[in-house]
């Protein structure tokens, strides 16, 4: 069945009045609701009785929700980090944090933490993902792990579980402006990068700030590898791979490296009317070669990198000025960091040589809000498999070109990521959209790689 034949379907009087339960699964439903009480453990869920399943509907219920915080006449939201709306949408993910009994603390970076104790003396298995969006963006990218997290959470308090290792859902600080949270938490947020300009023009370290944060204690957000069992984060597939392939699942198996850049070009303001031609320093004419130089530059050998100009602004920025100075962005990604190194010198001589021609200094500075390439864990991989598989989801290994949480998280912890289909793809706008059905299908298979993985650990590092 195809996520469009499920639509119909479910919304089809047939579909609606064939759900019946039967007398076998009542039988079922009422032996297990004894055994768990009387033992208070997740054995009926996990023994082969009637598996515990997320709840589609209200999953679906709190992204709808969540989407009022900064909502734009779009369908979209713009929730970038340390907005008031982020501020909002952050109060609002509280409280369904604290109705699933998670007991909840903001770390010293901004980052909301929601713990739920464990019954031994175990590293913490920590999933989740992040609520910030970016400028225009959409409903999805990072809510739905937000959402299926708390899900995951909610499912194992109603049903009295309790695990061995404590749990934590995440929802990690500006993610959109180059992983802050996770960052903090590897340790590796300091310096430069909190004086980087975020979103919401506010310095990263004057919002973690308004978040609740200290950013002269960033120490304390760190956690340590024997901290840690495992990292789990799910989110949508931002490709279209799993959606033309109608393919339930993506388990993760790296995630491509981001580094990016301010380009900055002086020319020289003159008037448009009366210096001729031949006479000018256009720095936005400069820019345009640029922009092109880097396509060709990325384009020029095999392989997934991909590089961007995002934005770009001309001052003094009127009709009849010759524009004087641009500042542009330059993102590259890829899987390996040496090439990303590679790509960015061979347009850095590009630059070199349209900065001679049209008599245009330009500059390069690096920002730091660096995102490594990092595979995921070999053993979380296959559990994450294994889970889909015993649900009766498609799945495929892949590998992530969106940058996430989840490469950090690597640096210290076996992590994985699972990947639900976007329609056509589309994210970083208003138009992202995921079928209920495959949040919910996402949100099972963490909930049963997270109970998988408190059961038997990882086994042995590969
Ligand atoms: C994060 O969403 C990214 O830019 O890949
Ligand atoms: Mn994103
Ligand atoms: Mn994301």
């Amino acid at each position: 069945m195809t996520r469009t034949d499920y639509f119909s379907m479910k919304f089809s009087p047939i579909f609606l009045t064939s759900t019946s339960i039967s007398a076998t699964s009542l039988t079922w439903a009422v032996l297990c609701l004894a055994i768990t009480t009387f033992l208070g453990t997740s054995f009926a869920a996990q023994a082969g009785g009637p598996e515990l399943k997320v709840n589609a509907e209200r999953i679906e219920q709190h992204i709808l929700a969540l989407a009022e915080f900064g909502k734009n006449p779009e369908g979209g939201v713009s929730r970038v980090a340390f907005s008031e709306a982020d501020i909002a949408g952050r109060k609002y993910i509280i409280g369904l944090m604290e109705t699933a009994g998670l007991k909840v603390r903001v770390d010293t970076a901004g980052n909301l933490i929601g713990r739920r104790g464990g019954t031994e003396n175990l590293p913490v298995i920590m999933f989740g993902s992040h609520s910030d969006s970016v400028p225009g963006g959409g409903n999805y990218d990072g809510d739905v792990g937000v959402m299926g997290a708390i899900e995951v959470a909610q499912v194992l308090n109603e049903n009295g579980i309790n695990t061995r290792h404590p749990l934590e859902v995440v929802v990690f600080v500006d993610e959109e402006g180059g992983l802050v949270g996770s960052r903090a938490m590897t340790g590796e947020l300091s310096g430069p990068a909190l004086g980087v300009i975020s979103h919401s023009g506010l310095t990263i370290e004057e919002g973690i700030r308004v978040l609740g944060g200290n950013p002269e204690r960033l120490d304390e957000a760190r956690r340590e590898p024997d901290e840690l069992a495992a990292f789990v984060e799910l989110h949508i597939e931002q490709g279209a791979i799993l959606d033309d392939g109608d393919i339930d699942i993506g388990v993760v198996e790296g995630i491509v490296g981001i580094q990016w850049w301010d380009v900055t070009i002086e020319g020289s303001a003159n008037h448009a009317g009366t210096t001729p031609m031949h006479k000018r320093n256009d720095a936005l004419l400069a820019a345009a070669e640029l922009i092109q130089a880097i396509n060709q530059v990325i384009t020029s050998e095999p392989g997934t990198q991909v590089g961007t100009v995002g934005r770009i602004s001309a001052t003094p920025g009127a009709p009849n000025v010759i524009p004087g100075k641009v500042v542009m962005s330059l993102e590259i990604r890829d899987l390996s960091a040496e090439k990303i190194t590679r790509l960015y010198r061979q347009i850095r001589a590009e630059a070199a040589s349209i900065e001679k021609r049209y008599k245009t200094p330009i500059s390069f500075q690096h920002l730091d809000v660096d995102a490594v390439p990092a595979p995921t864990d070999k053993r979380v991989r296959a559990i994450i498999a294994g889970a889909a598989e015993s649900l009766g989801l498609s799945y495929i290994a892949m590998p992530s070109g969106a940058g996430h949480d989840a490469q950090d998280m690597a640096q210290i912890a076996p992590t994985g990521m699972i990947f639900v289909p976007s329609v056509g793809g589309i994210s970083h706008s208003p138009r992202e959209f995921t079928y209920p059905r495959d949040m919910a299908n996402g949100a099972n298979v963490l909930l049963k790689t997270i109970l998988r993985i408190d059961e038997s650990g990882l086994g042995k590092s590969s």
